[in-house]
């Protein structure tokens, strides 16, 4: 089990006036941002990570189209995600961060284009072979409202696995403890919990098959400062602690500043990937509107802070 360090211990701290910050999660807690492709060198288990299979990125898309009608949402979009990595996604309202998500989760059929998991089609992989390396957390939660909280982490648990039923019930008391949450949460119900609860509870199920990509869509989204950190905290000590290659859509700046080593934003159909440095000098209106108004000049500050510059 892991410890959740972090989790409550971000105090609120006022900079600049009066409003409670996002704690920034602190830079011990993050992996190296040094810049090198993520799984080259770094050594797992004492074996170094070297062969070629290893560097190749663990998700690709190419050339993703996609249309509702005549609304064409996306228009060619490639994306690599890197093993090990966090990448963030970000984008206004309405550009087409969750339907993105569900197309590199497999869960939406684009009009074109295609994506490979681990070198195979993401359409084409079995449900259970697919449940095993890709966890998500939906926007809204998902969970199932006539089900409790340990039934909605046990149903992947059911579906994929033959475990005895002692086994899952154990496996979901200690997932939702590393979600953050107390063995009791399991036996409410969806409509008996917070939306921090919700948020933490749809985490824990996201993560029932020990994935090797976590999706997280809007993880943080209405959660007050304290949780978004521990959200945050959470985030990069799975990445850290069990290599798990995470891809985050968010608002949050403080989330994108830092987390995530590289975060892609989706403008007009089409996608911009780079580390949060290279987006700052993007000349693109929305990025650089978004980056450098003054919620992105706190979170910069946040970062730096967090990463000991400053
Ligand atoms: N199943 C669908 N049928 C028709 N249109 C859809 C469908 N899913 C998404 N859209 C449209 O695609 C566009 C992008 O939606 P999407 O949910 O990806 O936005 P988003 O970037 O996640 O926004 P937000 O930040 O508000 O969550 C929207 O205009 C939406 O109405
Ligand atoms: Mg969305």
């Amino acid at each position: 089990m892991l410890p959740l360090g972090g989790q409550r211990s971000g105090g609120s701290h006022k900079r600049g006036g009066t409003h409670l910050r996002r704690r920034a999660v602190p830079r011990r807690e993050l992996l190296p941002l040094g810049g090198q492709r993520s799984g080259g060198s770094r050594k797992r288990g004492g074996t170094p990570m070297t062969t070629r299979r290893h560097s190749e990125p663990i998700l690709s898309a190419r050339g993703i189209v996609n249309r509702f009608g005549r609304q064409e949402v996306h228009d060619g979009i490639d994306l690599d995600i890197e093993r090990g990595e966090i990448l963030g996604i970000a984008g206004g309202s309405g550009s087409g961060k969750s339907v993105l998500l569900k197309t590199l989760t497999g869960l939406h059929r684009p009009n074109g284009g295609e994506v490979l998991l681990d070198g195979k089609s993401v359409f084409g992989i079995g449900q259970t072979e697919k449940a095993s390396l890709i966890g998500v957390l939906f926007q809204q939660g998902a969970l199932f409202s006539s089900l409790s909280v340990a039934q909605n982490i046990m149903l992947p648990l059911r579906e994929h696995t033959k475990l005895p039923p002692e086994d899952q019930e154990r496996i979901a008391a200690m997932k939702l403890e590393l979600a953050g949450l107390k063995a009791d949460a399991g036996i409410k119900f969806p409509s008996e919990l917070s939306g921090g609860m919700i948020k933490r509870a749809a985490f824990a199920r996201a993560l029932a098959l020990d994935p090797r990509i976590l999706f997280l869509d809007e993880p943080t989204s209405d959660l007050d400062p304290l949780i978004a950190s521990g959200i945050d905290a959470l985030i990069a000590q799975l990445n850290r602690s069990l290599g798990i290659t995470v891809v985050i859509v968010t608002h949050d700046l403080t989330t994108l500043f830092t987390i995530c080593r590289r975060v892609a934003v989706l403008v007009d159909k089409k996608i911009t990937v780079d580390t949060l440095e290279g987006l700052r000098r993007s000349r693109q209106p929305w990025i650089h509107e978004f980056l450098h108004g003054p919620r992105g000049q706190g979170a910069m500050t946040a970062r730096k802070q967090s990463h000991g510059i400053g």
